[in-house]
């Protein structure tokens, strides 16, 4: 059994926690506040507990120095502050003086969030490969650590392995929720229905090629479909098209013919924008200069009927362009059905979860994972580091 934060005496006791405050960011400002959000159990519990917190969490990928502005976990910490209600520090360095001030100046109940630990990727990759000596480094700044960065579990960066290995170590309550509702998916009951949208095939060929041989339905919609379709022969016009995986999709048609659902009709347009003309046309119909943004209505009864049946439904990625206005409807339709069915319904990824706190459906799901790329490794059976690291 994985010790957790409650096996712990946090009193007066420096806590790194490790969050996933890997939120989606537009012109400055946070557009999806939900990891935030599902961090405040575990932060609360432990200001409640009488620690001195430490928080760490990376923000977008840092190949490059110019990355670093636009990628500061400083707009975090001020959103994080409105939502505990209290002060929260901020330390704009990832190393050094500066920083071991701000911690042991800490008073039992006051957090202090450190900057983007992928900071520490230029030069040298040091967070995203484990350096030992960084791992080492921040565990020396605290006595327990927790991680409780559920979406980034599938990492073994120095950040979570790393410091795990220096310090008696639990997870955190986020971690916890997540692991156990998403344990329905390891061994699933059936009918077992996915559903994959989102853009790029490649991105998702190692799920595809695990999910098929677990489900018993996987309906596919969003760019993604197009690759499938266009694998089978089918009219897509000039929709979105991810050439290198039109092989791997045949071979999945071939070997699976009854299990993949595919669309019918879409809306389409002749530009990707949402300020175009739009039509509703079957694929079969849709002109050379045409591509497609959303699904049509045939699909979503389409998809509906797949639902009817459903036991549990696992759900990655929207079908279709749901950021722009006219092109909502299918992952909404979509959305209202799933939650009138009696499965248990998984909504996992950032966009297709994005997408239903937009629409209002996110609260009617069983459970909206905070994870992306992690709940479909789960799934797939992967074992995950961030978890594996923590004390038995
Ligand atoms: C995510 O958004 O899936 C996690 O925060 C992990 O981010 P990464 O894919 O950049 O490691």
């Amino acid at each position: 059994m994985k010790k957790t934060i409650r096996d712990y005496d946090l009193n007066n006791k420096k806590v790194i926690i490790r969050c996933d405050f890997n939120v989606p960011i537009k012109d400055g400002k946070i557009i999806d506040d939900n990891r935030i959000v599902q961090s405040l159990t575990t932060i609360n519990y432990a200001i409640e507990h009488n620690a001195k917190l430490i928080l760490m969490s990376h923000l977008g990928r840092i190949k490059e120095e110019e990355d670093k502005s636009k990628n500061s976990l400083k707009i975090v910490a001020e959103r994080l502050s409105e939502l505990l209600g209290r002060e929260v520090k901020f330390s704009s360095v990832t190393h050094g003086e500066e920083l071991e001030n701000l911690v042991n100046s800490l008073k039992p109940q006051e957090v202090l969030l450190m900057e983007n630990t992928r900071f520490e990727d230029v030069p040298g990759k040091k967070e995203s490969g484990n350096d030992p000596e960084l791992g080492a480094y921040w565990a020396s700044l605290g006595e327990i650590f927790i991680n409780d960065a559920f979406g980034t579990a599938h990492r073994a960066h120095a950040s979570n392995v790393g410091i795990a290995s220096h310090l008696p170590s639990g997870l955190g309550f986020l971690v916890e929720k997540e692991v156990n509702a998403l344990s329905v998916l390891v061994d699933p009951v059936h009918p077992f229905v996915v559903i994959l949208g989102g853009s790029k095939v490649s991105d998702k060929i190692g799920v595809i090629e695990n999910l098929v041989k677990k489900a018993d339905k996987i309906v596919i919609g969003g760019g993604m479909a197009y690759t499938f379709l266009k694998a089978k022969g089918i009219n897509i016009g000039k929709s979105i098209l991810d050439e290198e995986s039109i092989e791997f999709c045949k071979k999945v048609l071939s070997e699976h013919p009854d299990k993949i659902v595919l669309p019918i009709d879409n809306v389409a347009t002749k530009e990707f924008s949402d300020d175009v003309p739009f039509r509703t046309v079957d694929l079969v119909d849709m002109l050379p200069d045409e591509m497609g943004m959303d699904i049509g209505p045939k699909t979503v009864e389409l998809f509906s009927n797949v639902l009817d049946t459903a036991k549990i439904v696992f759900w990655n990625g929207p079908l279709g362009v749901y950021e722009f206005s006219h092109f909502t409807n299918g992952t909404e339709s979509v959305l209202r059905k799933l939650v009138s069915t009696s499965a248990t319904t998984i909504l996992g990824g950032g966009d297709i979860v994005a997408a239903s706190s937009k629409l209002g459906y996110k609260d009617k799901v069983s459970h909206a994972s905070t994870g992306g790329g992690v709940t479909l490794e789960f799934m797939e059976g992967k074992e995950l580091p961030g978890v594996v690291s923590i004390s038995e």
